[in-house]
C-alpha cells in the first residue's frame, strides 16, 4: 500500500474523471486501488473534480461495501451473507464473531489488527456457513468454531 497522498497527488490521480459522466464510482475505485482505502482528502478531491459535494461522495463511499475509509487491517475477515450460508446459521456466526472481536460489520478492532466485513456469495456454498480470512475460505463453521477463530485472530499480532 502506498503512503498517504498529498492533495496534488490525489488531484493528478483522478484528473481523467469528469462531472456528469457517471465517473464517481470509477474515481473512487481508482483511489482505493492506488492507496488501499479512501481517505477524507480523497473525498474532497473527488467532489471538487466532479463538481459535486463531499457529502454526496461520502454517501457513495458508505453505500458500497467494497469501499473502505481506513487502511486495511492486518487480517481481513469477510462474512458471507449469501443465502446458503444464512440458511445454515450464518447470522449466528456473524453475531458470535462480532461479539468476540468487539467490532461492528465494516469495522476494525481497536488495534487495527482485524477487520470484519460483509461478503457476498463466491460460490463455495458447499462449505456453508463460512467466512474468508484474507481471501481464504474458512467453512463449515459452528458458533463455537467461529468464536475460537475470532479469538485466535484477535490474539495474533
Ligand atoms: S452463500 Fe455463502 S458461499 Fe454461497
Amino acid at each position: 500500500m502506498a503512503a498517504e497522498p498529498t492533495t496534488a497527488e490525489l488531484r493528478a490521480l483522478i484528473a481523467e474523471f469528469e462531472p456528469g459522466k457517471g465517473h464517481l464510482v470509477p474515481a473512487l475505485h481508482k483511489v482505493q486501488e492506488t492507496y488501499g482505502y479512501i481517505m477524507r482528502e480523497a473525498i474532497e478531491a473527488v467532489a471538487e473534480q466532479l463538481n459535486t459535494t463531499p457529502a454526496l461522495v461520502y454517501g457513495c463511499v458508505s453505500f458500497y461495501d467494497d469501499f473502505r475509509t481506513h487502511p486495511a487491517a492486518k487480517t481481513e475477515i469477510s462474512w458471507c451473507s449469501g443465502p446458503a450460508c444464512r440458511l445454515k446459521g450464518g447470522d449466528q456466526i456473524r453475531s458470535a464473531m462480532q461479539q468476540t472481536l468487539e467490532v461492528a460489520l465494516g469495522g476494525q478492532t481497536e488495534d487495527h489488527g482485524v477487520g470484519f466485513h460483509l461478503g457476498q456469495c463466491i460460490g463455495t456454498c458447499s462449505e456453508a456457513p463460512q467466512v474468508w480470512v484474507n481471501g481464504k475460505v474458512v467453512g463449515d463453521l459452528t458458533v463455537a468454531k467461529a468464536i475460537r477463530l475470532a479469538r485466535d485472530l484477535k490474539g495474533s499480532k
